[in-house]
C-alpha cells in the first residue's frame, strides 16, 4: 500500500509551533498536496491542519451529532452512578471541547468530525461476538444496556498525537460481557471490528485506508478491570463522533486502541491485524501503552496538553493506570 509517511498524528504543527509559521506552513503544505491530487492520501495529510483553537463550533450539527434514537428502555439507563474508584486528578475537559476534537477516520482525516456525521445510522446496531468461544452470542442496544449494569468512569484519555483529555464515560467492564461468551482456553486475543459502510461515512468512500478499523488485546488486557466496553459519555449515550452506538476506552493505551463504533467482537488464538499497525508498523505499535520514555519515532512522548486549555502536563507512564496494568506487563 502506498501511504505517506508522516501522519495526521504529528504533533509538530500544533500548539508547538508559532502561529504565523504554523498558518505559512499549513498553506505550503496544501500546494504540496494540490500537486498530489486530490486522492484519499492528500485528504489523510491535510487533518494537520486544524488546530482546535481555530473552530468555532457550529451549534447546530454538534445537536444533530449527538441525537441518537436509542431504545426508551436504554435511554433510561443515563445518566449511571458515578464509580468513585477513578479520579482525574485534573479538571473534568468541557464537553463541547471534546466534542468538537476527535478523531474518527471514516467520516474525516479533520478534528471536526462531527461536520461529518449526518448519514451515519448508529440505531438499530447489533455486536457480534464469536470466535473462540462456547457460547457466541449477537447483542442488540437493549441487550447491552440491559444485560450488563451500566456506571460511570472519570478516565484520563491520552491520544498518540499527545492531545489529552478527561472525560467521563458510561459503560461497563468488557469482562463482563466475555464471561457470557464463555470463552475457549485456546482464546489468547480479542480482536474489534468498527462498521465498513462508505455510504454513511465518506472517507471510507474515498481514501485507501484497509477498511473496517479493527483494534486488538491480548485476552489479559480484555479481561482487565479498567478495559470499558462505553455506550456513554458526560451522562448521555455517546454522540456519533466520539463512536456511537459503542466503543472501547483503555485509558492506559495511546488513543487509537480505543475503537469506536464496534460491530464485532472476535476471540482468537493468533495476533490479530490492527489497523494503525497495518499502515504503519513501525510507528504504531499493537500494544501501544503509553510511555514517556518512548519517544514516537517522529516526536517525543514527553508531555501531553489537555483539550480546551490546552494545559501542559509531563506524561506518565500507562497514563497513570499503572496499579491496574503494569502486572500485564512484567
Ligand atoms: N475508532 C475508529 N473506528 N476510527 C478512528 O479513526 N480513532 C482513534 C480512536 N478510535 C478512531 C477510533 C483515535 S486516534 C483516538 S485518539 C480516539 O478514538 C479518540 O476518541 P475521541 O475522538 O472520542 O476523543
Amino acid at each position: 500500500m502506498n501511504f505517506i509517511s508522516r501522519k495526521p498524528w504529528d504533533p509538530s504543527l500544533h500548539k508547538l509551533t508559532e502561529e504565523s509559521v504554523y498558518r505559512n506552513r499549513t498553506q505550503h503544505r496544501r500546494d504540496f498536496l494540490a500537486s498530489l491530487g486530490h486522492g484519499s492520501i492528500g485528504l489523510m495529510a491535510s487533518s494537520l491542519l486544524i488546530g482546535c483553537n481555530e473552530h468555532k463550533p457550529d451549534q447546530k450539527k454538534l445537536k444533530a451529532a449527538a441525537d441518537i434514537q436509542i431504545p426508551k428502555a436504554s435511554k433510561a439507563a443515563y445518566p449511571a452512578e458515578r464509580n468513585q474508584a477513578f479520579t482525574y486528578g485534573r479538571d473534568e475537559t468541557v464537553q463541547e471541547q471534546a466534542a468538537i476534537y476527535t478523531n474518527f477516520y471514516e467520516f474525516s482525516t479533520s478534528k471536526q468530525t462531527y461536520l461529518y456525521v449526518d448519514g451515519f445510522t448508529p440505531t438499530p446496531w447489533e455486536v457480534k461476538v464469536d470466535g473462540l468461544c462456547d457460547k457466541p452470542m449477537t447483542f442488540d442496544l437493549d441487550d447491552l444496556h440491559s444485560r450488563f449494569p451500566l456506571e460511570e468512569r472519570a478516565y484520563r484519555h491520552r491520544c498518540v498525537e499527545t492531545w489529552a483529555m478527561c472525560v467521563p464515560w458510561t459503560g461497563f467492564p468488557l469482562q463482563a460481557l466475555l464471561k457470557q461468551v464463555e470463552p475457549e482456553p485456546g482464546a489468547k486475543y480479542v480482536q474489534f471490528e468498527t462498521f465498513n459502510r462508505p455510504t454513511e461515512a465518506q472517507n471510507i468512500a474515498d481514501s485507501s485506508f484497509p477498511w473496517p478499523y479493527t483494534e486488538g488485546l491480548t485476552i489479559e488486557e480484555a479481561m482487565n478491570d479498567l478495559t470499558f466496553l462505553t455506550t456513554g459519555i458526560y451522562g448521555e449515550p455517546l454522540p456519533r463522533q466520539h463512536g456511537a452506538p459503542i466503543r472501547i476506552v483503555l485509558p492506559w493505551k495511546y488513543g487509537f486502541k480505543s475503537i469506536k463504533s464496534i460491530v464485532r467482537i472476535t476471540l482468537t488464538a493468533k495476533k490479530p491485524d490492527t489497523f494503525w499497525n497495518v499502515v504503519n508498523p513501525r510507528e504504531y505499535g499493537f500494544e501501544a501503552n503509553v510511555d514517556p520514555g518512548v519517544p514516537h519515532p517522529r516526536w517525543s512522548q514527553s508531555e501531553e496538553w489537555m483539550l480546551g486549555t490546552r494545559e501542559r502536563f509531563p506524561t506518565v507512564k500507562y497514563n497513570g493506570y499503572g496499579d491496574y496494568v503494569a502486572k500485564l506487563y512484567g
